[in-house]
């Protein structure tokens, strides 16, 4: 029988996505994974604090991401670019005037909505109730909406004439729809006159493109080659809520690979495979689950986009986009900053703009799908128990020893365990309650594997080890417990 069945099924009873979210948010906050930011003060909408399991958990994630860049890649190298940058980088990418989104405001409750949402959300109804013909004659009207100039009254006028009634309030009493720029920004020192503007970075991706040429020649590298970066990004999202799936500040995982132009299709491809691997592979995510979704309508400077979509319980979403950005960020960076941002090609005598192909996931949409992947519940030796079935590598408490009891030396014998095993993992003791409430508490935060000192160990120094997702066990020598560690979690 197998004993490590971290790639079961996970078995949900059947219940509605709202009923599966509210487990997930409220496990995080008993287990401390996380919680709402400032929660004392009544928390601040779209913000979450990780606590000290959550923590855990993100780092794991961010770690299995740069190892997978940095390390098994020998010409992408890292980057740690502050938050704040000269405002005109914001004006070259295209940021100050166009990272908008069309808001519209229900005038009886108050409550601001995306317009482009609202129509989506109204198609989708159709759909629902079986409309097919009315719901593509709507999606039709809302593409030549989105097409043409002037969008937002275009957008406004479908959400008339089709009488689009707010989610919320059920009225029919919308505001004109506006233009709202989603980036955070703020005077900088005492000058308060507007001339001098800095943004919170909406996206970590331009710290990367502005030091294109720096991160090239500090570290010798030869086109193609891709600088990796994490850090947290900002946007003033209109829409807010499904957990820590949009937030207004988060974590970004960015890479810009820079190329020949000429060669972005065929790289496009290959980090397209690369990237659905990743998560199969590194994060152990159910390949079921991962899907893929083609931009047609792409942005002005690209010439591919997908995204890899995962299917959450509140629904199908993005969690990472890859982009062919052609060269167009160089290329406005060297137009604003005067700067010449060509590289000259030894190999082809040429000397070109590179073009760029970027992998861009968000850490804090990866965490929840981590989550709520691994979310499972089962029925073991006649009860029902949580389980977060992590892939042991990302698991965030690697291993739990439990004495038996608290008397003839067991407790003594489990701490000299764990000092041992603190040395490389991140471990838990935990001698309270029945044995069998323990392991429960340890099943519930996804701990691959409960090492107990017992009666046996006293005699013949074997533990037991207790597999979290089967709870099949057996007996290891306890001297071989790292050695059996560090095979199952690399
Ligand atoms: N540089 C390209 C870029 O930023 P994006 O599709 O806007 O592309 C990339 O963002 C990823 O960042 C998304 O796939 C998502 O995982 C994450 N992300 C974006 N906005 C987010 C938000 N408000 N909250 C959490 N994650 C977000």
């Amino acid at each position: 029988m197998s004993k490590d069945t971290s790639n079961s099924p996970r078995v949900h009873k059947s219940e509605s996505p709202e009923k599966i979210m509210e487990k997930l948010v409220s496990l995080s906050k008993r287990r401390g994974f996380v919680f709402q930011s400032s929660e004392i003060y009544g928390g601040l909408a779209s913000c979450w604090d990780y606590g000290p399991l959550g923590v855990e958990l993100k780092r794991n994630i961010k770690d299995q991401w740069w190892n997978t860049m940095t390390k098994t890649h020998d010409n992408i190298v890292g980057l740690d670019a502050a938050i704040m940058m000269n405002p005109k980088v914001w004006e070259a990418s295209g940021h100050v005037q166009s990272f908008n989104d069309p808001m519209i405001d229900d005038k009886t409750s108050k409550i601001r909505y995306r317009a482009d949402h609202l129509i989506e959300g109204y198609i989708k109804s159709l759909q629902k109730k079986g409309k097919i013909e009315e719901s593509e004659r709507v999606h039709k009207e809302y593409e030549t909406a989105l097409n043409n100039e002037p969008v937002t009254k275009n957008l406004y006028d479908l959400i008339i004439k089709e009488e689009i009634k707010s989610p919320d309030s059920g009225a029919f009493n919308w505001t004109e729809v506006r233009q709202f720029n989603l980036m955070f920004h703020s005077p900088l020192g005492a000058v308060a006159d507007g001339s001098s503007i800095v943004y919170l970075r909406p996206e970590t991706a331009q710290g990367i493109f502005v030091n294109f040429h720096t991160v090239r020649e500090s570290s010798r590298m030869k086109i193609p080659f891709g600088i990796a970066q994490i850090g947290k990004a900002f946007r003033n999202e209109i829409v807010k809520g499904n957990f820590v799936f949009r937030m207004i500040e988060f974590e970004q995982m960015e890479m810009q690979y820079f190329i020949k132009p000429g060669t972005q299709m065929e790289t496009f491809k290959a980090w397209q495979e690369e990237r659905m691997n990743w998560y199969i592979e590194r994060l152990g995510i159910q390949k079921e689950k991962l899907s893929w979704y083609k931009h047609d309508q792409l942005a002005h400077y690209a010439d591919a986009a997908y995204d890899i979509k995962y299917e959450f319980p509140f629904g199908v979403e993005e969690i990472e986009g890859i982009h062919s950005r052609t060269d167009f960020d160089l290329s406005r960076h060297q137009e604003y900053s005067g700067k010449s941002l060509e590289y000259y090609d030894q190999d082809s005598k040429e000397r070109y703009i590179p073009y760029v192909v970027e992998t861009s996931a968000g850490c804090d949409r990866l965490f929840l799908t981590v989550l709520a992947d691994a979310y499972s519940e089962d029925e073991i030796d006649g009860e029902n128990r949580v389980c977060l079935r992590f892939k042991p590598s990302i698991a965030p408490v690697k291993a739990a020893v439990l004495p038996l009891m608290k008397k003839e030396g067991m407790p003594d014998i489990a701490m000299s365990l764990i000092k041992d095993l603190q040395q490389t993992f991140y471990v838990q003791y935990d001698e309270s309650g029945s044995i069998g409430k323990r392991y429960r508490r340890q099943d519930e935060i996804g701990t691959p594997f409960c090492f107990t000192v017992d009666h046996d160990t006293l005699q013949d120094q074997t533990v037991t080890v207790r597999y979290r997702d089967s709870a099949n066990q057996e007996r290891i020598s306890i001297d071989s417990v790292k050695t059996f560690l560090l095979e199952k979690l690399f």
